[in-house]
């Protein structure tokens, strides 16, 4: 054997070795996220043979269970496809752990025919959870089935090869959750994923059958409805075109913990200001409490993915509402007639544009950082503060909350496009980078391709 023979013969082996290892043993699994024009929701897409095969499924952070309707407009059926059974009692535990305000009370179904129930809602001796969509409220309990799901393997650069995961408990609705929809949700949608720390939810479920990726999960949101963002399960570097790792960026905040309401994502905001000027917010309003009278839990701040526009309590909202009008016209933008949905609008021929949108004045808003006094500053400029309703006006793009919300402040996904959150669940902190463009990139530069 000639010396230049073997080398390129163990180099060969090398490079075989490698790529085995790293097929087998993949550190992040990456997907597409869409923005739908019409809804302002967002969808994601796992890969074939996932039950949701090439179909768009619900992007929702305040959920657990990966669903989909198996019954319409064809059943369900794959080689794989086994219910939960009752007696795989950790299993079974661990997908019925939805305590969002709205699931009820999980179970185990006993024998469909005789009560009457449905194939594939109902499965004899199969274990029940909930199924739910966060933007319209809705959800239904049913049954957790089994199945393989897929999805692309990354580095943080490009897309590697397809990692299938056999055994992930999901459910199967009939036509109702989809239909109480109609006309409210992204078309083509065929269910939805759970982003919740639960342990049924796709990324600890991930981690758990695939122990080389980690418990946590990056999104981008788009402000393209034509171009894709991406979601990232596992570990960075996540890099976008050209070149930007922005897990090098990231700054962080703790994930605050709330029992009653596990499926969902709570922040601790110490304070918002426009161009400097901090509201005048009262502190109760920030921390959740449990209020003796109503015995409900109030205040907090939500992290939501199905709100499109922030909302805030109306005290805050109207101080948001006076001192940016305020800073606005100090900046000589003229105020125009306000446009519904919005309250403050601007004659958008009064300021100039540039990378991070209309220059407005900026909002901060200050999150507990690490350390008694330490915050991270989120900066929200033109991109993200306003938005345009017609070519000559833009408008405040916030709302105040309804008279059923209890938390004081729900971030919207509005607020949060082209910017980077990674959901890290087992350190039970966000990290962000506030803004892309900024530092010359966008949700839509990750290189699916
Ligand atoms: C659960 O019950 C099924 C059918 O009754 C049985 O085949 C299976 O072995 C049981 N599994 C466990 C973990 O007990
Ligand atoms: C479910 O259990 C009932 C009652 O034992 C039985 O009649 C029925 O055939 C079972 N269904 C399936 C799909 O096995
Ligand atoms: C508690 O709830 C009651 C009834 O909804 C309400 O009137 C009261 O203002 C609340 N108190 C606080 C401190 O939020
Ligand atoms: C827009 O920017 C240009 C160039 O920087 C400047 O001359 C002009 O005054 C600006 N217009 C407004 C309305 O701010």
């Amino acid at each position: 054997m000639t010396p230049f023979f073997f080398i390129s013969f163990v180099t060969f082996l090398l490079l075989l070795l490698f790529s085995f290892i790293s097929n087998a043993s993949p550190t992040a699994l990456v997907a597409p996220i869409q923005l739908d024009a019409a809804t302002s929701l967002y969808t994601m897409k796992l890969v074939p043979p996932s039950p949701s095969g090439n179909s768009p499924i619900m992007l929702d952070l305040d959920n657990s269970n990966l669903w989909r309707d198996c019954a319409d407009p064809v059943l369900y059926s794959s080689p794989s496809f086994r219910p939960l059974l009752c007696n795989e009692t950790a299993a079974c535990a661990a997908a019925q752990t939805c305590s969002s305000n709205i699931c009820g009370s999980a179970g185990c179904y006993g024998t469909c025919n005789e009560a009457g129930l449905t194939y594939p809602t109902c499965s004899n001796y199969t274990c029940a959870s909930w199924a739910s969509i966060t933007a319209i409220r809705w959800s239904m309990g049913t049954a957790v089935w089994r199945d393989t799901i897929a999805l692309p393997s990354t580095d943080g650069r490009q897309v590697l090869s397809k990692v299938t995961i056999p055994d992930f408990a999901f459910l199967c609705t009939d036509d109702t959750l989809l239909k109480g929809g109609e006309g409210r949700l992204p078309p083509g949608v065929v269910g939805g994923t759970g982003l919740s720390r639960n342990p049924i939810a796709l990324p600890s479920q991930i981690s758990s059958k695939i122990p080389t990726i980690s418990r946590k999960f990056g999104y981008c949101l788009p402000s393209s409805t034509t171009r894709p963002g991406v979601i990232f399960f596992g570990d960075g570097p996540y890099v976008f075109k050209p070149d930007i790792d922005v897990s090098t960026r990231l700054r962080y905040t703790p994930i605050i913990s709330f029992s009653k309401e596990a499926d969902s994502y709570f922040l601790d905001v110490k304070s918002i200001s426009v161009a400097g000027v901090p509201l005048g917010i009262d502190s109760s309003l920030l921390t959740i409490k449990r209020n003796k009278t109503s015995r409900s839990y109030v205040a907090g701040t939500r992290f939501s993915s199905s709100v499109p526009y922030t909302q805030l309590t109306p005290s805050i909202y109207n101080s948001l509402v006076s001192e940016f009008k305020k800073a606005a016209i100090a900046q000589k933008i003229k105020e125009v007639a306000p446009i519904s949905p919005f309250d403050l609008c601007f004659d958008a021929s009064t300021t100039n544009f540039s990378r991070v949108g209309y220059n407005v004045p900026q909002i901060d808003i200050a999150l507990k950082g690490n350390g008694k006094s330490k915050t991270e500053k989120w900066q929200i400029y033109g991109a993200n503060s306003v938005t345009k309703v017609n070519r000559d006006v833009f408008c405040l793009a916030f709302q105040p909350t309804d008279e059923y919300e209890s938390r004081s402040i729900i971030i919207g996904t509005y607020q949060q496009q082209e910017a980077f959150f990674q959901f890290d669940l087992a350190a039970n902190r966000l990290g962000f980078v506030p803004s892309l463009p900024l530092i010359g990139t966008g949700c839509s530069d990750f290189s699916f391709t």
